[in-house]
């Protein structure tokens, strides 16, 4: 007997008692698993009012603008962490110790590279394909190159694809920039910091040495580590659904890339700054604006709003930050940020944003930094693809190891056609 119940009269039947369960925090959840056998489904196009699972990974309270990975908060991980330890938080629950932080590093810097054959796979691709549409076709190709690690029913290989995924994004992501400039891969280091590595895989040329700018390493560290994990976002759902079949890792990871890509989604990034570049100048806010009020234009202020934040997204201050100190350390006087500091400053103050609770998030900020750091925009969304593939992984194995884990199976409302015989006729 659950200690708090919700009453469900249905018509004609006897009051239903649903169990409530109570969390560590957050919402608690009415089970309606009983509902089904009682002849009714609940109804919640985009999840609105739904937990799709259990989980201890991250919590958010979009009232009151938090957001912890196994309970720290994610303000003090992006001061006090570097994306690799965030990584063994989010797959492992707990701080690494020294040793346990440097043998994890160890691991994940030896699995950087990937099977040579797997150039060959790029270049089926036009050179101007989308880098996020290389990624989810070669993430996905794993799986033909890995078939020691894809028993999802062993643990052991469940940690060997999770090596190879966080080890192998970088390089892969890399290479899908290199390829769309027609320049030659770069190899891995492993003398680099995660960032550091990702950062001269991009940037570096045969032809020169390459100088890490230890505020952009620093930077982009911060970025990976506040895109890690989102609690249940579309793509790391899309990941656990994907994964419930028992599909292999990559192939559950190429989901969740294919979902991030939408605007409304991770592709925000580089949707916000293409806005930004489309506003062009301050004076030109008020226009942008009004066209994201009118309910029969389409367009929408890429950079604000957020399903679950409703008053401001914690990553968002610190991206903000972090977006001050590297245009700050470069020296660049960006317009774009001007105009982006401005549309912050009216939107903040535009009844229509305070009443619909959109203020900037993640992806506001984010787009202005990476330029600055000179990574082209086409790349923004696959940098948020590589810091949240940890996440996913996290989310993978979770799913996978909780108790009952059974495949994700969704009901409808059906409201079609009634049952009809085909016609026998001749087609008129
Ligand atoms: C990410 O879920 C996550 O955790 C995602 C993420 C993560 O880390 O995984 O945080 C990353 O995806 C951040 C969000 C990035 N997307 C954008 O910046 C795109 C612009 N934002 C919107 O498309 C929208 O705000 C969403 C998709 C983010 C949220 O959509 P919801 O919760 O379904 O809200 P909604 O579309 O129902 O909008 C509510 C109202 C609507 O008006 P009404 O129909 O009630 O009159 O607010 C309006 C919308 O028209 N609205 C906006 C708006 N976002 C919502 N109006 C203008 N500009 C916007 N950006």
């Amino acid at each position: 007997m659950a200690d708090k119940v919700a009453i469900l009269q249905l018509p004609g039947q006897e009051p239903i008692e649903l169990p409530i369960i109570s969390g560590t925090a957050g919402n608690d959840v009415i089970d309606v698993r009983e509902l089904g056998s009682k002849g009714y489904f609940t109804f919640d196009p985009g999840f609105l009012s739904t937990a799709s699972c259990e989980s201890q990974i991250t919590y958010i309270d979009g009232e009151k603008g938090i957001l912890l990975h196994r309970g720290y908060p994610i303000d003090q991980l992006a001061e006090q962490a570097e994306y690799l330890e965030v990584c063994y938080l989010l797959l492992f629950g707990e701080r690494p110790t020294e040793q346990q932080f440097v043998q994890f590093k160890q691991t994940v810097t030896r699995h950087t590279m990937v099977h040579e054959q797997l150039i060959h796979f790029f270049q089926g691709f036009r050179r101007d394909s989308h880098p996020m549409a290389i990624m989810v076709g070669v993430v996905g190709a794993l799986s033909a190159f890995y078939h020691d690690s894809l028993d999802v029913t062993n643990e052991r290989h469940r940690e060997i694809a999770a090596y190879r995924l966080l080890s192998k994004m970088p390089t892969l992501a890399a290479m899908s920039y290199k390829y769309s400039i027609g320049q030659p891969f770069v190899y891995p280091r492993n003398d680099l910091s995660y960032a550091g590595n990702f950062l001269n895989m991009m940037f570096s040329v045969p032809t020169e040495e390459y100088v890490i700018n230890p505020v952009v390493e620093k930077a982009m560290d911060r970025i990976l580590t506040l895109h890690a994990d989102h609690e249940q976002n579309a793509s790391t759902s899309t990941v656990r659904l994907a994964g419930s079949s028992t599909s292999n890792p990559f192939a559950c990871i190429a989901a969740g890339i294919a979902c991030l890509w939408g605007p409304a989604h991770g592709g925000a990034n580089e949707a916000c700054l293409t806005m930004l570049e489309e506003i062009g100048t301050v004076d030109r806010i008020p226009e942008f604006i009004a066209k994201a009020k009118d309910k029969n234009d389409p367009f929408r202020l890429m950079g604000f709003g957020h399903r679950v934040y409703k008053h401001y997204d914690p990553r968002a201050k610190v991206m903000r930050q972090t977006c001050h100190d590297v245009l700050e350390e470069l020296q660049i006087d960006d317009p774009l940020l001007d105009v982006a500091m401005e549309l912050e400053r009216i939107a903040a103050t535009d009844e229509y944003f305070i009443s619909k609770k959109l203020y900037p998030n993640v992806d506001f900020y984010s787009g202005i930094v990476m330029r600055a750091m000179g990574i082209p925009v086409s790349m923004f969304t696959v940098i948020f693809a590589m810091s949240r593939t940890v996440g996913w992984i996290a989310h993978w194995i979770e799913m996978l190891q909780a108790p009952g884990q059974r495949i994700g199976r969704p009901r409808q409302l059906y409201t079609g056609e009634e049952m009809r015989d085909y016609p026998k006729t001749p087609r008129e």
